[in-house]
């Protein structure tokens, strides 16, 4: 037996003592960008993201327009893999089918389905646009399109048919498929186009460019594209049926792979990477965890990891500790595993990035966990509360709630992140289902967490990550500053905060 000479410390416990601010110190000369896979030591790695956020390898959280929507921002999404291979093949396919600025038009309708069928479709995707094709395929033969603002459910019947009220593509402002992107914005704004068609000459519809997306392209600038311009995507795998569906994923275009486990010091990890190694050598890089300590960061990186999590038992809707008794705080953790991950790259040359992975609960603990050294971070319940996750929205007590689940719930059954001993299902609980306050459109809240960081980074005098955490002063803190900050003083009712 041994006794860790420490105590279990999470994010929260800390604080950072500002550095001098100097002139460049200045939202605009902070850059957030971030190594997301193993590289040589003065080299750049060969995929960087600009904001360094990336979305849970969950049911409830990644789906096609998550990730989508996380590399509009310049951050990373991992399809979830608790689902058959073709199905998580086709969800990552379906992500490398859009181009920055060109969608692959994804809310389809024929234009014989009802008014009522078109509402639904809508609200379910939370959109307010559809494409109308011949047999409502995304490349069927383009006949117009529908909106929200076309037709009334107290106005039209909702018998009648699309065609009845849609905007017939005789009507519109289409795009020959030749155009390219800067002349596809500038036809938008000529316009004063919501959505721009692109359409064959043989009438087929191939993408969309929305006024939306022209802006936030200006709003974060640095899209996680790969060299054809297409969105990159991520997408988890098991140490179960990987050499079923590490093949599937990476012909379906998976850019980066992550073996998800609630416990990565296994064997069975090692396995996994030394296949995909063996198989497809850097092809397609992938990482593996979680680990809480230096040793299984070595191992992990020994076997050939391309990046590592870290995080057991932190997770908001995590319930591993009181089952199993296993974790550790998150910043004893962080600790740990950066001591280990700097004294390899010293050693070997070779910097392996980390990924601090749940149990973030405010935007300052990202900071926190940044100055601690991690070089990106994984988020659950931070990204299940927006528009974008796939989850349904609810009303509790006249209040908005997106749902939420762990992986380990009963809800999730996934035992191939839960091995249990060998059982192929769970057979006991190591998450909960439940709820998040709804916090609007990912878009927004990102932009507030950006903005946050930064001045946190500035607060430190630094205006990079990694100058952040070389010159990050932390402090410990003790329960007596906690009640201080929390003297009764009755709030004024305001719009609440989604950023928290
Ligand atoms: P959150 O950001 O605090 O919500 O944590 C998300 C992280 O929790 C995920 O990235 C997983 O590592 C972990 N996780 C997902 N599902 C479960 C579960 O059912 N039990 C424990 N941890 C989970």
């Amino acid at each position: 037996m041994k006794i860790l000479d420490e105590t279990s410390r999470t994010l929260n416990e800390y604080l950072l003592v500002p550095n001098l601010t100097t002139e460049d110190c200045t939202p605009g000369n902070v850059d957030l960008s971030a190594p997301l896979v193993r590289h040589r030591l003065g080299e750049q790695s060969p995929i960087r993201i600009a904001v360094p956020l990336v979305s849970a390898i969950m049911g409830a959280v990644s789906s096609p327009r998550m990730t989508i929507s996380l590399a509009q921002c310049g951050g990373f999404g991992f399809i979830h893999h608790n689902q058959p291979i073709t199905a998580q093949a086709e969800m990552v396919s379906n992500v490398k089918q859009h181009k920055a600025g060109f969608r692959h038009s994804d809310i389809n309708i024929k234009p014989t389905a009802t008014l009522g069928e078109v509402a639904g479709l809508l609200q379910a995707a939370e959109r307010d646009i559809a494409a109308v094709t011949d047999d409502g395929t995304p490349h069927g033969t383009f006949l117009g399109l529908i909106s929200t603002r076309d037709f009334h459910p107290k106005r039209h019947d909702l018998n009648d048919s699309v065609e009845s009220r849609m905007q017939p593509a005789k009507s519109l402002v289409v795009a020959d498929p030749s155009i390219s992107l800067s002349h596809a914005n500038a036809m938008i704004w000529d316009h004063r186009l919501d959505v721009l068609p692109v359409v064959a000459d043989t009438g087929r519809l191939e993408s969309i460019v929305l006024r939306r997306d022209y802006e936030l392209h200006k709003t974060f600038r640095n899209e996680t594209i790969d060299s054809d311009k297409r969105f990159r995507v991520g997408a988890g795998v098991n140490t179960h049926d990987y050499q079923e569906r590490i093949p599937a994923l990476i012909r379906a275009g998976a850019d980066v792979l992550c073996i998800d486990s609630s416990d990565g010091y296994s064997v069975w990890q090692r396995n996994t990477l030394q296949y995909v190694k063996g198989e497809f050598g850097d092809q397609t890089p992938i990482g593996a965890g979680n680990v809480v300590d230096g040793r299984a960061f070595r191992y992990l990186a020994d076997a050939g990891a391309d990046f590592i999590k870290v995080g057991i038992g932190g997770g908001s809707i995590c319930i591993t500790r009181d089952q199993k008794g296993i974790g550790r705080g998150q910043a004893s953790a962080l600790i740990d595993v950066v001591a280990e991950r700097d004294a390899y790259a010293k050693e070997t040359g070779i910097y392996i990035p980390i990924c601090c992975d749940g149990g973030l609960l405010s935007d300052y603990h990202m900071a926190i966990a940044f100055a601690l050294g991690t070089d990106f971070i994984m988020l659950g319940r931070y990204f299940a509360r927006f528009t974008e996750s796939p989850t349904k929205l609810v009303r509790v007590n006249g209040q908005l709630f997106k749902e939420y689940w762990g992986e380990g719930s009963q809800r999730a059954r996934n035992w191939s992140r839960y091995d249990q001993g060998g059982e192929q299902h769970l057979v006991f609980e190591e998450g909960v289902d439940g709820y998040v306050p709804y916090a609007g459109s990912l878009y927004d809240t990102v932009t507030m967490t950006i903005a946050k960081l930064k001045a946190t980074m500035i607060s430190c005098g630094s205006t990079t990550l990694r100058a952040f955490h070389e010159n990050a002063v932390l402090v410990p803190v003790s329960h007596q500053s906690y009640l201080q900050n929390t003297a009764e003083i009755q709030l004024r009712d305001r719009p609440s905060d989604p950023g928290q």
